[in-house]
């Protein structure tokens, strides 16, 4: 009993349950990510889905994106309209009045979530797979992944090994997107 107790306590050390996440999904304004290969990235409640950075394969570049985490090999879901992955330590800054903004290590920006009006409450990553940018005065995302499908195509070789490529889908066939992995 005690021993098992032990074993319990030493797997829950080495393998911390960080997508039960801490702050359910949510994302307060001035939170950053920073493209590292440590950086734990926003969970969603569940912890099937994950936004933040996947390193790319031989490359010391990053691909800001939205995971299915629940799988040993990673299904991106989507990635931020970039044509070029991003240098090791560009950050991803939720910011109270433009949204998500992408910077490199020199504090350009990169990228930005596009046509955000209002003053952000918070971000929310949804068990659906959708990431949503929540205002302070709607119920309504003022921003979400799910309307904002990516132009640029990557290829499935890009990522780091035991990652995969499911490559954009529109809010439609995102359900079968997943389905077929299984
Ligand atoms: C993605 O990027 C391309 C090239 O910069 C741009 O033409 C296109 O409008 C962008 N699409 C979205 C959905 O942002
Ligand atoms: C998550 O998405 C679902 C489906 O769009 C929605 O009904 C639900 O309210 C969302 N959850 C949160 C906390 O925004
Ligand atoms: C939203 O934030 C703005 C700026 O801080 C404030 O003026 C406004 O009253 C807020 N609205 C609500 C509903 O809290």
């Amino acid at each position: 009993m005690v021993s098992s107790l032990f074993y319990l306590l030493l797997f829950l050390f080495f393998f911390p349950q960080h997508n039960l996440a801490q702050n359910n999904g949510r994302v307060a304004t001035s939170t950053s990510l920073t493209a590292t290969d440590e950086t734990t990235p926003w969970f969603s409640p569940s912890g099937d889905f994950a936004f933040g950075f996947q390193k790319l394969q031989d490359k010391d570049q990053f691909l800001l994106c939205i995971w299915y985490a629940k799988i040993q090999e990673k299904t991106i879901v989507w990635h931020a309209n970039i044509s070029n992955p991003v240098p090791r330590g560009s950050r991803l800054q939720l910011d109270s009045q433009n949204g998500l903004i992408l910077s490199d290590t020199q504090g350009n920006t990169i990228w930005r979530t596009d046509m955000v009006f209002g003053n952000i409450d918070h971000g929310f990553m949804n068990d659906t797979g959708n990431f949503v940018i929540m205002g302070n005065d709607s119920t309504d995302p003022l921003w979400e992944s799910f309307r904002n499908p990516t132009d640029t195509l990557l290829p499935s070789q890009t990522l780091e090994r035991g990652s995969f490529l499911v490559s954009q889908r529109s809010e439609a066939n995102f359900s079968q997107g997943i389905a077929s992995v299984f």
